[in-house]
């Protein structure tokens, strides 16, 4: 699904952001990125978006070839992926239900399907009787979940999250958490760049750390609570709409650093 080998980024000032780094993504792992500001966390989604061309190396993501992927096809890159932005990006104008639907009806969804999937997404996220609400008449827990919804509404092989819980309390930080962990659990690979080492310690998983733009840590570790094992059945829409695009880069065979066993 994601494979960087020996990947730099030099931009165009002259800031090395990222060196020499190698990293394997499989389908269906959940993945912490962490690291101090400036470690280059963001240049990593970044590139994994091609918002960011690489300077060197060589990046697959969702079987596209980054290095030599045409403009013309990166809005497919972008349909495999959901993106959580940390800002939210919500468009005021609309309200809750048209700021998700808007994801769809952007890449020409049929709006039956979009009805459906809509009210799907909003269970998931626990923001049902909030449809008409425009973005400036949520919390800030409320807008997150808001993007996060946005994010799946699509169905994307992958969710790359920057700080989904940056500004929000812990109890909310938590439970937009547990939704990630849920979505995973269904076969999403979700990635999570992250501040909170509470969080990474509570829910665990493969957790990068990056710094200096290096990858200087790449482990597994165990979940420091005790997960919630039940199916979500809160959410009552079906989810029978699952088309996602499994044509994927053959898996891993380079995981430099990985100071415990395989991570799944
Ligand atoms: N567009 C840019 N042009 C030049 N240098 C940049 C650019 N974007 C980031 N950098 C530099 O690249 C390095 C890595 O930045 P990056 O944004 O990836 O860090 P980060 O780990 O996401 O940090 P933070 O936690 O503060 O968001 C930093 O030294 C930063 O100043
Ligand atoms: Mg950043």
């Amino acid at each position: 699904m994601i494979h960087m080998k020996n990947v730099s980024k030099i931009y165009s000032n002259g800031t090395e952001a990222l060196k020499n780094v190698s990293i394997d993504i499989d389908p269906g792992e959940f993945v912490f990125i962490v690291g101090s500001s400036g470690a280059g966390k963001s240049t990593f989604l970044k590139l994994l978006i091609h918002e960011e061309t690489a300077t060197f190396g060589k990046i697959h993501v969702n079987g596209y070839d980054l290095m030599n992927i045409k403009s013309c096809k990166v809005p497919y890159l972008r349909r495999t992926m959901g993106i959580v932005f940390q800002d939210f990006r919500l468009i005021e104008k609309m309200n809750v239900y048209d700021n998700i639907a808007f994801a769809m009806r952007a890449i020409g969804a049929p709006e039956k399907l979009v009805k459906k999937r809509v009210k799907y997404v909003i269970a998931v996220v626990g923001l049902k009787g909030k449809e008409k609400r425009r973005p400036s008449e949520l919390s800030g827990g409320e807008q997150q979940r808001v993007s996060l919804a946005r994010a799946l509404v699509n169905n994307p092989e992958m969710i790359i999250a920057d700080e989904p819980t940056g500004n929000i309390d812990p109890k909310m930080s938590f439970e937009i958490m547990q939704r990630l962990v849920d979505i995973n659990k269904k076969g999403t690979t979700v990635i999570i760049v992250t501040h909170e080492l509470d969080i990474v310690r509570s829910f665990g998983g493969r957790v990068i750390k990056i710094d200096g733009g290096e990858v200087i840590e790449d482990k597994v570790i165990p979940a420091a609570i005790e997960q919630d094992k039940k199916d979500d059945d809160s959410v009552e829409a079906s989810d029978d709409t699952s088309d996602k695009n499994t044509e994927t880069e053959a898996s891993s065979d380079t995981k430099v650093i990985d100071s415990e066993e395989e991570s799944k």
